[in-house]
């Protein structure tokens, strides 16, 4: 997928552990789309120790949600990265404040959103992938012991290093992830469904089998044909 004068400028959006990354990292190696996950920047500051992960190294730990303050200055430098690419964030925006402060911005640059996809995925199916996660922390690349198995058991497929569990899915820091989640950042779909009526798609499902994909791609979108797929990645 070559980025079009239009672009593609996705969100990928849903609770902890719905699949966000792994779609994304699929879509990402088909497609000539860049990818941001704040989730995966914030890793990145926490383990050089720099000054925003020494900020959110404790927040990140406990499950809660990073300021919006510190998270927007994370992003503008991502999103000026962006600018003239096709693109896929996620996990942000994560509060209300957060989605108002991004369309200002992108709405400002003339560049609004054009894809929001929306992972909706049982709790209770979450709890069970999230135990089975292993992630190379470095690279964030993500593995499921059984959905998908890295090549060699406990080493990643690329570099061949160890993987690890990460030291907020024990199931006492997740809860509070999916609690954050429902108080905070699920108000956002209401918000996502009045701004973006024509953008928002949501795929149901409890596995990779049995997900009904309602897909409503509108036409102004330019995005290639076998991106309408979206289903059968994820
Ligand atoms: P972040 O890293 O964004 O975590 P998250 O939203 O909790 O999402 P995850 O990375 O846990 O899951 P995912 O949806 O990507 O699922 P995955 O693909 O791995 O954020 C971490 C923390 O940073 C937050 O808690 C917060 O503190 C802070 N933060 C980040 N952004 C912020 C913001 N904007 N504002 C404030 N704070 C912020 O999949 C999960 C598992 O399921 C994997 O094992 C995978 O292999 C498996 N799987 C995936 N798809 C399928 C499938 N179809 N079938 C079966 N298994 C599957």
């Amino acid at each position: 997928y070559q980025a079009s004068e239009e672009g593609l400028r996705m969100l990928v959006f849903g609770k902890p552990g719905s699949g966000k990354g792994t779609l994304s990292a699929r879509l990402v190696q088909q497609y000539d789309i860049s990818f941001v996950s704040t989730g995966d920047v914030l890793r990145k500051e926490i383990a050089a120790k720099s000054e925003v992960g020494r900020k959110a190294e404790e927040v990140v730990a406990s499950g809660g949600l990073v300021s919006d303050e510190l998270m927007l200055e994370i992003v503008k430098t991502e999103l000026d990265r962006l600018r003239g690419k096709s693109w896929i964030v996620d996990g942000f925006p994560r509060t209300l404040h957060q989605g108002e402060l991004l369309d200002s911005v992108l709405l400002a640059e003339g560049r609004p959103l054009n894809m929001i996809v929306h992972l909706n995925v049982p709790d209770s199916v979450i709890m069970a992938r999230i135990a089975a996660r292993w992630v190379h922390l470095p690279s964030g690349r993500v593995y499921n012991s059984t959905y998908s198995a890295p090549k060699t058991p406990g080493k990643d497929d690329v570099t061949g290093e160890p993987l690890s569990k990460r030291p907020d899915d024990t199931p006492e820091t997740f809860s509070k992830r999916l609690q954050a989640y429902y108080e905070s950042t699920a108000p956002l779909l209401e918000y996502f469904a009045k701004a973006y009526p024509e953008s928002l798609i949501s795929l149901s499902g409890s596995t990779s089998d049995e997900v009904s994909p309602l897909l409503a791609f509108t036409p102004q979108i330019t995005v290639p044909d076998d991106l309408r797929a979206l289903d059968q990645l994820w």
